[in-house]
């Protein structure tokens, strides 16, 4: 099935698709992209961070010969936002995840495909035209875990995305107000054929996370394995502390998402724009530190640089986008979000991305 697809005039913004999504899509589904935890505190803070901080322009610098390409884990980049790993896409479109990677296609922006996307990776694969990565949810079944992989590596994945801070789901109460219903794991294009283990028999009065459940969920040693498992760059997400980004290192990863999965989780955490900095010191360069959560202006993407981030990845501006106008939605926000930044440096008086440092932040709580 195929939709026409038409930008509405007057959609210059990040905000605007939201809006326009927001009428468009049926409030279950709005209420499952756009929600976060419980009283979606960290949510809110996730933008609120980036609005506390400021700029400080710089004039008439030569900026010749400048442009904002990279090199990430081996892949060659033009520019350092990338689509975010979300589930569900078929939501926002018929199309699915393959609309949205046409869309990044079209931005020449890398694609995180989801463990959770509503087509397999390997379909997602064959219609890309943009480097994609492969998020990884580690399952019970370890060893349907391990084809997960391989499977991403015969299908031409260049990275591995380990999910590591959603070992359980955190108290989505806007999904449950909105009476939002998801599949269960085993009826996800990617997990067809895994045995699902029911974990939601407890009696009332019984512990539900502690009660055989933590047996299967994620440890350290799960990343050992992978590590050996896997030639791919083995990139964790969800870190949060500089003691966890010192354990990934230490256990082999090749990089750090710097992210609270967009609120969804575990409503009270900070921003992960103020967890970022403490991670890159620890870091110390050793490996990328990229982050996402809260981006909708191509000036986050400059805070979040001058912070520490090599990278950024953006989540639900690309669902709004592929729920307004399909690939074409995808590919403008993420177009509107590298013109912005663009935009930003050229004032910030940044050449390149190895110019952009916390020189371009206004101090805080200083007059100069
Ligand atoms: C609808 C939705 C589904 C998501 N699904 C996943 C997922 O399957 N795997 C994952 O690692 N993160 C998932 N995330 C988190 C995103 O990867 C990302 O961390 C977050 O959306 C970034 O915040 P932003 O939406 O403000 O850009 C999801 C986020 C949303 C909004």
């Amino acid at each position: 099935m195929s939709r026409a697809y038409e930008i509405p005039p007057g959609t210059v913004a990040v905000e605007d698709y939201e809006a326009l999504a927001r009428e468009r899509l049926p409030a279950d589904a709005f209420a499952y992209i756009a929600g976060g935890a419980a009283d979606e505190g960290t949510l809110r803070r996730n933008r609120a961070a980036f609005d506390d901080i400021r700029l400080r322009s710089r004039v008439l610098a030569d900026l010749r010969g400048g442009g904002t390409w990279l090199e990430l884990f081996g892949t060659a980049l033009d520019h350092p936002i990338l689509v975010a790993p979300t589930g569900r896409h078929r939501l926002a479109d018929p199309d699915g995840e393959r609309a949205t990677v046409v869309g990044a296609g079209g931005a020449r922006a890398a694609m995180v495909v989801s463990t959770e996307a509503d087509h397999t990776l390997e379909e997602v694969a064959a219609v890309a035209r943009t480097p994609l990565w492969f998020q990884l949810y580690i399952q019970h079944d370890r060893g349907f875990t391990a084809d997960l992989v391989r499977r991403a590596e015969a299908a031409g994945y260049r990275a591995l995305v380990v999910t590591v801070d959603a070992p359980v789901f955190g108290a989505r109460n806007r999904e449950q107000r909105a009476f939002y219903r998801g599949p269960k794991l085993s009826e996800f294009a990617n997990l067809r054929g895994l045995h699902t283990r029911h974990v939601a028999h407890a009696e009332l009065g019984e512990s539900l996370m502690f009660g055989g459940f933590l047996d299967v969920v994620p440890r350290w040693e799960d990343i050992a394995r992978l590590r050996a498992l896997t030639r791919l760059p083995l990139i964790l997400k969800g870190i949060m502390t500089p003691e966890d980004a010192g354990r990934a290192l230490a256990e082999g990863a090749d990089g750090i998402i710097v992210s609270n999965h967009g609120g969804r989780i575990l409503d009270g955490q900070p921003a992960s724009l103020e967890a970022l900095p403490a991670v890159a010191r620890a870091v110390e360069g050793r490996v990328p530190v990229l982050m996402d959560g809260g981006i909708r202006r191509g000036t986050d993407v400059l805070k979040a640089l001058a912070l520490g981030a090599r990278a950024v990845l953006v989540g639900r501006p690309c669902l709004y986008g592929l729920a307004v106008a399909g690939p074409a939605g995808v590919a403008h926000v993420l177009h509107l979000l590298r013109c912005e930044f663009e935009m930003a440096m050229v004032l910030t008086g940044c050449r390149t991305l190895a110019d952009i440092g916390p020189q371009v932040l206004w101090p805080a709580g200083q007059a100069q």
